[in-house]
């Protein structure tokens, strides 16, 4: 209870935000406890009260006390195009904005498939030239949290490890926490059997569909995609895309948005 908290600096670059609506919803730790006991969150544009140029003095006064101590927290990415000119923020274009808090952070989470891998918005033929963080930052250790968006519990779980433990968690070969993307959501997904036995959804509405049969043959990338929706689920545990009835799109994948996730390619 004596140990200060770790400041923490929350950057929102070209993304939907949907990232930070997961995150406030983390049952396990509980958001607040997360956000008014675990860490100091310094500067988040999205959730802060101050706004304008309190907010901007309130980023530099943060780097400038916590050089080297704070972790950089990164939603969205920076689109490079035309020097950064399609995200603008505090009047300057995001990129430098994120070159600058990261010169003096402890460690940086790319959090969502926006910064760890660009996701939509760098769709083919990406005209903002929207670009991962470890593209644009490569001096620092950065760990990626893909999802679109990740699993709340999943993102309160990568901050608490690192909050006990001072370190990394153990990354996969992509840079993504192990313990929570170590298996593919089709090794334990609840509708396995039915793919082993050969039980397939033909069509959205047939009798296999209402019998909850495997979505394999409607496109679901549950084989090919590392993530715990199967294990941890969403909501407190209460259900994820294939137990609503869809097949996994492969949101924490790289690529996912060019990789034919969507039902069609214009
Ligand atoms: Fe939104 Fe998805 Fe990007 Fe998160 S990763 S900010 S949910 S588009
Ligand atoms: Fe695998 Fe998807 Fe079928 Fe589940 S629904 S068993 S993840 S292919
Ligand atoms: Fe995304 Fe697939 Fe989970 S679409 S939310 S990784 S089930």
């Amino acid at each position: 209870e004596t140990k200060p908290r770790t400041p923490v600096i929350w950057l929102h670059g070209l993304e939907c935000t949907c990232c930070s609506e997961s995150f406030i919803r983390s049952a396990h730790p509980l958001v607040k406890d997360v956000v008014l006991s675990m860490i100091s969150l310094d500067y988040d544009d999205t959730l802060m009260a101050a706004a304008g140029h309190a907010a901007e003095r309130a980023l530099e006064e943060t780097i400038e006390q916590y050089r080297g101590n704070y972790i950089l927290a990164v939603e969205g990415n920076p689109p490079l195009n035309e020097d950064g000119m399609f995200c603008i923020t505090g009047g300057k274009p995001f990129v430098e904005k994120l070159r600058h808090a990261a010169k003096d952070a402890k460690a940086i989470i790319s959090w969502g498939a926006c910064a760890s891998y660009g996701c939509v918005q760098a769709a083919y033929p990406n005209p903002t030239q929207a670009t991962p963080v470890h593209k644009v930052i490569t001096d620092k250790p950065i760990i990626k949290v893909p999802g679109c968006p990740p699993i709340a519990e999943v993102m309160t779980g990568v901050i608490t490890y690192m909050l006990t433990f001072d370190r990394l968690p153990e990354l996969d070969r992509q840079g993504r926490p192990a313990m929570f993307y170590g298996q593919r959501i089709h090794d334990k997904c609840y509708r396995r059997p039915h793919f082993d036995a050969g039980q397939f959804v033909e069509a959205w509405d047939d009798e296999n569909a209402r019998k909850g049969y495997c979505l394999y043959k409607m496109g679901c990338k549950g084989p090919t995609t590392y993530n715990a929706c199967s294990t941890i689920r969403w909501n407190e545990g209460v259900s994820f895309p294939i137990q609503s009835g869809h097949g996994c799109i492969g949101c924490s994948e790289d690529g996912f948005w060019d990789q034919g996730s969507f039902y069609d390619r214009v």
